[in-house]
């Protein structure tokens, strides 16, 4: 009996050992402050190891750095500029120091791994959808003088998003241990499934490859206001910046499943975000089975080439493990008409931030109240504009459905494995 029950135990183990495997999320780090740091670009990895720790792959490249210390701070607020020690996530309340969670340790060009201890990228205590901030100077752990002052200014920053496991899209550096097998079900999420965990949520937006203007520089960011805990109503608003010059074009406007900004054309954000069971298929707002990421378009303008964006609804599910926070989302060239084939690249790109406690960003988005809005995004009493410049139509629409799902799938198959085995045993 006892030996029935070690057995049980110990395969339990070995199968949440599988499970927790797959979990992979990434932060494209984009340099800020001073010039000398403004070419800062490159990826952080964060996956775990075969011993449940958290291992961090950081590639950067363009900086004169000699260490540097990665500290993940407790906002995915991407117009935040006022962080401190503080500031740092750090669901354990401990003094500022080393096994501070957020404080993952230091990297440098001949070593850019590093391995930490009770970090996570699910469940609540999950540093998805957070500020990933690269400091000028190493903390020095290692060596035990430890000071927020030591780091020096940040100079580099990324929202941790969820991370594309197709590794034909999201080539991993070779240190990159984490067992993450191709098309596998990602775990990493922000949120716990026992608890209300909804948030808020910014996005700050960047073009992509495939961005068709390059005189004015495109600037974007969305807000995504929880309005009400209960109902999920969420107020939807956004504001860009030259997005089309001079051409009151309307442009497709989505959510995508994977908050992945390793392809510059945008592709590694994955399809659209949808729930596989009832299957979801493509449309406009508001109709209902498709996809939870269909947005529908931009394309209010103001006489300054500002596009404007304000949607209410309680279509997009917002609490638990079913959250946009870490995902990600794209603008595309061109009009979505309701149809998987219409609204071509993916222009721009960026990855859902979590803001805590219905907070507002530091940055608000303002919208003039001139400004109408539709009742609907579909834009199809507006004169619908389309640009030339796009030419590949990507089919967004279908591929891995909703982690959520098939996190429970797998979890309640791994359960009745071990209750089978556990019944033929006895
Ligand atoms: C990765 O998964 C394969 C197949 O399940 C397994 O054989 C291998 O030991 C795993 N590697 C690590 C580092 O966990
Ligand atoms: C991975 O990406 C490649 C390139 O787009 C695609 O052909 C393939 O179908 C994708 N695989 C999965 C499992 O999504
Ligand atoms: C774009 O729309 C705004 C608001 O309707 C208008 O003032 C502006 O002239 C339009 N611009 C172009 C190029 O059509
Ligand atoms: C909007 O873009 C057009 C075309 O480039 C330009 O002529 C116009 O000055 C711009 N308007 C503003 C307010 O920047
Ligand atoms: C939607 O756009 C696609 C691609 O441009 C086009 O083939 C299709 O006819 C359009 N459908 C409708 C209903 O306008």
């Amino acid at each position: 009996m006892r030996k029935h029950l070690l057995s049980i135990f110990i395969l339990f183990t070995l199968l949440s050992t599988v499970y927790g495997a797959n979990e992979f999320a990434v932060c494209t780090v984009r340099g800020i402050g001073s010039t000398t740091y403004s070419q800062l670009h490159g990826e952080i990895f964060l996956g775990y190891d075969g011993n449940g720790n958290l291992f961090v792959d950081a590639q950067l490249v363009g900086t004169m750095f000699t260490a540097n210390a990665l500290v993940v701070h407790n906002t995915g607020d991407y117009s935040d500029t006022t962080f401190s020690s503080s500031s740092i996530f750090n669901p354990n309340g401990n003094v500022f120091g080393c096994d501070v969670i957020g404080v993952l340790g230091d990297v440098e060009p001949t070593a850019t791994t590093l391995t930490a201890s009770n970090r996570k990228i699910e469940g609540t205590t999950s540093m998805i959808g957070m500020t990933l901030a690269v400091y000028q100077n190493a903390l020095g752990c290692s060596t035990g003088s430890v000071g927020y002052a030591t780091m020096g200014p940040i100079i580099g920053k990324c929202i941790i998003g969820i991370g594309n496991t197709n590794a034909s899209l999201t080539p991993r550096p070779v240190t990159f241990t984490p067992n993450i097998t191709n098309g596998g079900v990602n775990g990493a999420s922000y949120g716990n499934a026992d608890s209300d965990t909804a948030q808020s949520a910014y996005v700050r937006m960047f073009p992509t490859s495939k961005f068709p203007n390059t005189v004015t520089p495109f600037t974007g960011s969305i807000f995504f206001e929880l309005l009400d805990k209960v109902t999920g109503d969420i107020r939807i608003t956004a504001s860009f910046v030259a997005l089309n010059i001079g051409v009151n074009a309307t442009h497709g406007f989505h959510i995508h499943t994977f908050g992945d900004q390793i392809n510059v054309n945008g592709l590694s954000l994955g399809p659209h975000w949808q729930s596989k069971t009832p299957v979801q298929t493509h449309n406009l707002p508001a109709v209902t089975g498709r996809h939870w990421g269909d947005l529908g378009n931009l394309c209010i303008y103001d006489s300054f080439n500002v596009t404007y964006y304000k949607y209410t609804t309680t279509y997009i599910p917002y609490t638990n493990l079913n959250n946009i926070i870490g995902r990600g989302i794209a603008i595309h060239a061109k009009a979505d008409n309701g149809t998987d084939t219409s609204f071509g690249d993916r222009i721009a790109y960026g990855t859902i931030g979590m803001i805590v406690n219905g907070q507002d960003p530091d940055v608000p988005i303002s919208i003039p109240n001139s400004i109408d809005f539709p009742i609907e995004p579909t834009c199809e009493d507006l004169p619908i504009q389309t640009t030339t410049t796009s030419t590949t139509t990507d089919s967004s629409t279908t591929g891995e459905p909703s982690f959520a799902i098939k996190l429970k799938s797998t979890f309640f198959v791994l359960v009745s494995i071990v209750i089978s085995i556990a019944i033929i045993q006895f």
